[in-house]
Order: C-alpha cells, then structure tokens, then sequence
C-alpha cells in the first residue's frame, strides 16, 4: 500500500527504553530478533554498534533520509505540543520535562538517519507494511517486538491486528508488545479481544515492566508457540 510522507509519524525510541519496554535481558539482545513498526527508533543502530542481530521493518523505509528528516522536524512540533497539552497522561519520572523527551527523541532519530542508509543496504531495515508476509520462513526469528504500533491505535481494527500477529508468530518463536494501551493511556481497546483469539493456541501472558512513561503503561503482552 503507498503511503504519503504527511500521513506518518517518524517518532523513535532508544535502546535503553527498548531494553525497559520489553524486560530485555543480555540474553535476549544475542537472540535473532525483528522488530515491527520499528520507525526512527535508533535500536537497531545502537544494536549494530554492539554487533547484535536486529531486522526492523515499516513503512516509513520507503522514504529517504531527507523526507525523513524534514518531516521529523513537523511531526516533532506536532507531538511536543500534544504532550504539552496532556502532560497529565505521562509520569515524568525517567523522562522528566518535555524538552528532556524533545532531546530523547532528537537523538534517537539522527542515530537512526546516520545509519539508515548502511542498514537499508544490509537489510537491516526493510520497507514492509503489516499485516502483509514477508518473505522470511517460518521461524526465522526468536524474539519479535512492537513498541508503540499494536494495540495503540484501535481504530487500525481487529482484523488487522489479529492478520499482522499471525505474522508475527508465523516468523517468530516469541512475540513482545508495549504498550498495552491506547493513545489515551487507557486500555487498548483491542487487549482483550486479542487474547482471546490467541490463548487457545498459544502461551498469552501480561507481564510487568519498568519502564512507564504514558501513566499506567507498564505491562506488555506476551504470546509464544505452546511447544517452546
Ligand atoms: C509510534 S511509531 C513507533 C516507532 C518505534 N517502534 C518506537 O517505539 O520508537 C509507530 C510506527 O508504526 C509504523 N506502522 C504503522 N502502520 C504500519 C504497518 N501497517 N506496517 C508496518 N509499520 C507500520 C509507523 O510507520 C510508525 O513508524
């Protein structure tokens, strides 16, 4: 599907939330992983220089480091204004003012630009669009992510949800998604549905984690095949 430049939101994370969002221990970070939504987050990069396996695939990747880049600059403005106006849905704690989350995200996205050319060459980052397969066999990854893609935007519907997890875990032995909340920071309105449809089949679980920046987001889901 082709996607305008003005309908996406380059807005990335760090390695260091990625390890809090999903409780990734050392041994995860030697695991095989692919990452889903992964935008300008700078984990892969900042993976790469640890020399550790990450596959991130999006959207966005269809554009080019300047398109990227100046629509950072729009989209930043855009989000810093929302979360100005909101700053009761966030905690403050780790992140503590909105020119602190305004640096984080500056510095994840020129991570992410400096490498993005190298990585697109090495297929480190692959222009994808869920819930569409992806030409990898079954199983090639261990560990799956989503930060800030499923579950928080309901209105992508159930059925995109349930087509883009099936693919998940169709390349995955394990897959991590964080946050479990929608962009109101109340529960995503998908959650339950979502575990119902995959606890027949598989191992569905809700666990703790330590980082929360959207009040109450401290939990992801988990879902692995019932053979591991
Ligand atoms: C809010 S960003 C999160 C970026 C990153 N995961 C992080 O947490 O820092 C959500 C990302 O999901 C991507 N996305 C939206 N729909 C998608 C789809 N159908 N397939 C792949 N990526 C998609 C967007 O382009 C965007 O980069």
């Amino acid at each position: 599907m082709k996607f305008e430049l003005e309908e996406v939101v380059p807005w990335g994370r760090n390695l260091k939330e990625y390890r809090e969002m999903f409780n990734l221990s050392n041994n995860d970070l030697d695991k095989n992983i692919i990452s889903f939504g992964d935008g300008p987050a700078s984990f892969n990069s900042e993976l790469n220089n640890l020399e550790k396996k990450c596959t991130s695939i999006d959207l966005i990747y269809q554009f080019s480091e300047n398109e990227l880049k100046e629509r950072f600059e729009v989209v930043k403005k855009q989000v810093l204004k929302q979360v100005r106006n909101n700053t009761e849905n966030f905690t403050w704690k780790s992140i503590k003012t909105p020119d602190e989350l305004e640096c984080l995200r500056v510095k994840s996205m020129s991570d992410f630009l400096k490498d993005f050319s190298k990585g697109k060459k090495e297929e480190r980052y692959i222009y994808h669009s869920l819930p569409e397969k992806l030409n990898f066999e079954k199983q090639t990854f261990d560990l799956g992510l989503s930060s800030h893609f499923l579950l928080l935007y309901p209105k992508l519907g159930f059925d995109f949800h349930i087509k883009s997890i099936n693919e998940m875990l169709r390349l995955c032995k394990e897959v991590r998604i964080f946050p479990i909340l929608n962009l109101n920071a109340e529960k995503s309105e998908m959650l339950d549905d979502v575990i119902s449809h995959f606890k027949n089949k598989h191992l569905v679980n809700i666990e703790k984690v330590k980082y929360e920046f959207q009040k109450g987001g401290n939990e992801m889901l988990t879902i692995q095949h019932n053979s591991l």
